[in-house]
């Protein structure tokens, strides 16, 4: 059985999520981020939202996730789903320039789990991104 498909698989990754978010760097958000990724390799490698006072330079809690997986693991690695939560109670899901990212390391039928007004909500990559620009339109 896949590692995702385990009972309480994305419950547990959604944990990790919550748990890194407690980690946030946002003094001037102050929107707590976390993200988990699962990686196909079983690993599970978490991130959190990084800001500047310089605004643009913040990273997201998926990017930071991202960027350590690959830095840990090497750019082999493959994303088999994905967690993000914050810890202000707020829907969220990933912002574009997350997604772009993610789909790199991701195959489509990836999941992505976030917080929406009503719980949870979980939707293939392919779904949060479609039509997206990747290794294949570079031929
Ligand atoms: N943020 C994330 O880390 N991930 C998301 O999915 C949405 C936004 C961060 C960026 C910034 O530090 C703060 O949340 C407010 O946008």
């Amino acid at each position: 059985m896949d590692a995702v498909n385990a009972p309480g698989a994305l419950e547990g990754l959604m944990n990790e999520a919550r748990r890194a978010a407690q980690n946030s760097y946002s003094p001037y958000s102050r929107f707590r981020v976390g993200a988990a990724l699962l990686l196909t390799n079983g690993n599970i490698v978490t991130g959190t939202n990084v800001e500047n006072a310089s605004y643009g330079l913040t990273i997201c809690a998926e990017r930071s996730a991202l960027v350590r997986a690959v830095a840990e693991f090497g750019p082999e690695i493959r994303i088999e789903a994905v967690a993000v939560a914050n810890l202000n109670g707020a829907a969220s899901s990933p912002c574009g320039a997350c997604r772009q990212t993610l789909a790199e390391f991701a195959e489509p039928d990836a999941m992505v789990v976030f917080p929406a007004a009503d719980g949870v909500n979980a939707l293939p990559i392919s779904a949060l991104l479609p039509l997206s620009f990747g290794k294949k339109d570079l031929g």
